[in-house]
């Protein structure tokens, strides 16, 4: 007779829980074009708002005149700073602890600066309104420069501040200093200098690069005047975040807001934030008494809301001749605009930067950050990454090559050398952060054998050697980065934002027939955490993945989380969807060892149910407990099976990984073919291998867009040159490469899943090892360091530079 009862592993794999590439369940109405994003949204009355913005870079607004815009058919209502200031809305607290202004007031600072709000019946008698608007400007000097920025004589940026000794973070040395930042040990890193036998030193930009989503930001702000209820429809990555400070800037009580971030396409940092669009449109609700759309186009998204990098990076390494490090310091000029709207954690106004001594065994290190005013819009976010993680990995990635280059070491040897090795584990750096868990060497090694690195660089050094002989005159450049990120802000200890710990939720009910719903205080742009959450909850639970719905982004029904951006979703929520499962289970086992008529501890789990121990025939399926818990629980206990969790993780999660790229350069075009891309993450415990393989083609293609062409450039008047996807480079499936990836697993030893993040690990490590197979390319030229963006028309000045096309 056949057995036809199914094994655990059959049982496990029908639940289609961690480790399961199950296909994305948000996919479904995607692929439909049923997805529902802001642009969807669509009220009764509905008014539309478009912003008035200055052609200047730097002026001084002498006057607005508003009548011919307010006298267009179709216009409601024309708001400026004047307008705002009768409800003291005229500036709003930023994110950094700095002030923002909503419209102009006195001055702008920056092209594209929001000055006036039309409001009107539709999109385009708003824009023609726009045009109608009468502004007079009077021109003040510009200054785009950071390096320039805290000399004597340069323009004073922000004159509300002019003779504010004190900022958000400290002491100001100059009227356009933010901030100065440092860690690490100065005397010990000196030190290490004073005594190095080798030392590197090289000045290091991270251009001004955007986020940019495919969807822009938007919203639609509806006010009630009846209930003195404010609903806020929008692109919010933390709109728990967005609720908070919408409640302390407009003095609306919290819990007469609503906001709710339906289908968001696309974040990557850009929409944590609060833009002055976002205040006028409430504004605007609130004295029309209608709701009011605000909607960005292309150029608005990549000129004027928060931008990423722009880090002016010196730094230095030392080593010993045989190739160990010794020594890191690190002066780092960061530009922020003309106001200071990074989002960071409050107690890091330069972000994770720390994390810059990577994933090598430094025994000093030492950095300090200044932040600067100019006259480029504000921001500073995590695109892609963690709290400036990819500047410091793309800092140390490129000055490890510099140094390896300078000893005459194989790049790929040196870092070997000086890998924090597995023993070291839990390995505290000379910044002071406790790296969890690693397995480093493993990782290149396994890397290096895929590509076939050996035989890569004899290829190199024959074709070397031909193009010095002027048999060819193309080149071939090996990149190499090993990269550690640190993600899962965060530990209250460390991090908060505007006061609000960064800790995450979730709340799970199980409903009697053994389905259930999952509300979390993240938000997915496009990551699939419908999908994988209800993985979690599978394994935990036992109950199929398809059975679980999940659902973010309402303030009104999700638990309070700070949302999604840093990677955090996975090392803080999944963890704490985790948690409130074993909470479930914990009640659940109470319930069957009751029906079962044993004692709890007599009871093992097994995939789906609890069991007897040493008699397996006598069980209860999660099922089966779902529906006792309705209505056969032990006396005394409460019916139901749900349970909340808020999870403050006891540290960040490092997740790492190890790239090579092989490029091929025409140095008489600069054309630069990515040949090959290998891509070896380790995120600990995998919990959607499919999804974690997206997540990296998708990083890996913002880092290949960020490394070859990408660049947010003002031209010394302050004109934003590179406003429009004509100019800015956002690469298609045409110009990217195609990637390999692989893995090794390391979980995380204090993450109840052993979960590390993984969404931006591709970009942090992806953009030094484009960089470094490009800069490897020149280097037997005597080319110490390229600056990105290496698109093909700076290569191809790198070359003539170096004299080769004489
Ligand atoms: O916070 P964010 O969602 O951007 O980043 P993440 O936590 O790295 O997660 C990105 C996606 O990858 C989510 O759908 C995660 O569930 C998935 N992931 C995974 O399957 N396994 C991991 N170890 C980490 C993330």
């Amino acid at each position: 007779m056949n057995d036809v009862t199914p094994t655990s592993a059959e049982r496990a794999a029908k639940l289609e829980g961690m480790g399961c590439k199950r296909k994305r369940v948000e996919d479904i109405r995607f692929v439909q074009g049923k997805g529902n994003y802001v642009d969807d949204i669509r009220l009764p009355g509905m008014l539309y708002g478009d912003l008035v913005r200055s052609p200047h870079g730097h002026a001084r607004v002498k006057k607005i005149n508003t009548t011919k815009a307010a006298a267009l058919p179709g216009v409601v209502a024309v708001i400026t700073a004047e307008t705002l200031k009768t409800v003291n809305l005229a500036w709003m607290p930023t994110l950094a602890g700095d002030t923002q202004m909503v419209l102009a007031d006195g001055k702008v600072l920056f092209q594209n600066q929001e000055v006036a709000f039309i409001v009107a019946e539709n999109r385009e008698a708003a824009a023609d309104a726009v045009e109608l608007v009468e502004v007079e400007y009077e021109p003040l000097p510009v200054n785009v420069d950071p390096l320039k920025a805290m000399t004597d004589g340069a323009p004073i940026i922000r004159e509300d501040l002019k003779g504010k000794t004190d900022g958000a973070h400290g002491k100001r040395k100059h009227y356009n200093h933010v901030f100065s930042w440092q860690a690490g040990d100065r005397t010990a890193a000196d030190a290490a200098f004073a005594k190095a036998e080798v030392t590197i030193k090289e000045m290091i930009i991270y251009p001004r690069v955007h986020p940019c989503p495919l969807e822009t930001c938007q919203c639609v702000a509806s006010f009630d005047k009846i209930k003195g209820e404010l609903t806020l429809w929008g692109t919010f990555q933390a709109p728990h975040v967005i609720r908070t400070v919408g409640s302390l800037i407009s003095k609306i009580p919290e819990h007469k807001i609503h906001v709710i971030a339906p289908d968001i396409g696309g974040g990557f940092g850009n929409k944590v934030g609060a833009y002055p669009g976002y205040i006028c449109s409430i504004v605007a609700s609130i004295v029309t008494g209608r709701p009011v759309k605000w909607t960005e186009d292309r150029i608005e998204n990549l000129s004027t809301t928060a931008f990423a990098r722009d880090f002016y990076m010196d730094v230095e390494i030392a080593a010993t001749k045989d190739g160990r490090v010794t020594g890191l310091r690190c002066y780092t000029v960061a530009d922020h605009g003309a106001f200071d709207a990074c989002a960071n954690a409050t107690k890091w106004p330069a972000g994770l930067f720390s994390i810059i001594s990577g994933s090598y065994d430094f025994p000093a290190a030492y950095c300090l950050v200044d932040g600067v005013y100019t006259n480029k819009a504000p921001g500073g976010v995590a695109y892609r990454c963690s709290f400036r993680v990819t500047e410091a990995a793309y800092c140390i990635e490129r000055a490890m090559d510099i140094m390896a280059q300078k000893l005459g070491m194989d790049p790929a040897e040196f870092r070997m050398k000086n890998l924090i090795r597995r023993e070291q584990f839990p390995y505290t750096s000379a910044f002071g952060w406790q790296y969890d868990s690693g397995d480093y060497q493993t990782a290149l090694k396994k890397a290096m054998e895929s590509v076939d690195y050996k035989k890569l660089r004899e290829e190199q050094n024959s074709k070397r050697a031909a193009f010095k002989r002027g048999e060819t005159r193309e080149l071939m450049g090996i990149g190499v980065a090993f990269f550690t990120e640190i993600v899962g802000a965060g530990p209250s200890r460390a991090c908060d934002i505007l006061g609000i710990a960064m800790f995450d939720s979730a709340e799970i009910r199980i409903h009697p027939t053994g389905s259930g719903i999952c509300r979390l205080g993240t938000k997915s742009q496009g990551q699939g955490h419908e999908t994988t959450y209800a993985q979690i909850i599978a394994t935990e639970l036992g109950l199929p993945a398809d059975n679980i719905a999940v659902e973010e982004g309402n303030t009104d029904t999700a638990p309070y989380g700070l949302g999604t951006y840093g990677s955090r979703s996975t090392p803080v929520s999944g963890a704490a969807t985790a948690m409130a499962c074993r909470k479930i289970k914990a009640k659940a086992q109470m319930i069957a060892a009751y029906m079962l008529e044993v004692h709890d501890d007599d009871l093992e789990w097994d995939v789906d149910r609890f069991r007897v121990k040493g008699n397996p025939e006598r069980f209860k399926t999660m099922t089966e407990l779902a529906w006792a818990a309705y209505h056969e629980v032990p006396p005394g206990m409460e019916p139901g099976l749900e349970a909340i969790n808020y999870y403050d993780p006891p540290n960040f999660t490092y997740p790492f990984g190890a790239y090579i790229c092989v490029v091929d350069i025409d140095v008489d075009t600069g054309q630069t073919k990515v040949r090959r891309f290998y891509a070896l993450d380790d995120c600990g415990t995998r919990i959607n291998p499919m999804i974690i393989e997206g997540q990296i083609h998708g990083g890996l293609t913002e880092a290949f867009g960020i490394a070859m062409g990408q660049e947010i450039h003002y031209d010394e008047d302050g004109n934003v040159t590179t406003a429009s996807f004509l100019d800015y480079f956002l690469p298609t499936a045409v110009e990217t490469p195609r990637w390999e990836t692989d893995w090794t697993t390391t979980p995380s030893p204090h993450h109840p899943i052993g979960a590390k993040g993984v969404g931006e690990s591709p970009n942090v490590g992806g953009v030094p090892c484009f960089s470094n197979a490009v800069n490897d390319a020149f280097a037997f030229l005597g080319s110490t360091h390229i600056q990105m963006p290496h698109d093909h028309w700076r290569t191809w000045m790198a070359a003539e530079k170096l004299g080769l096309h004489a």
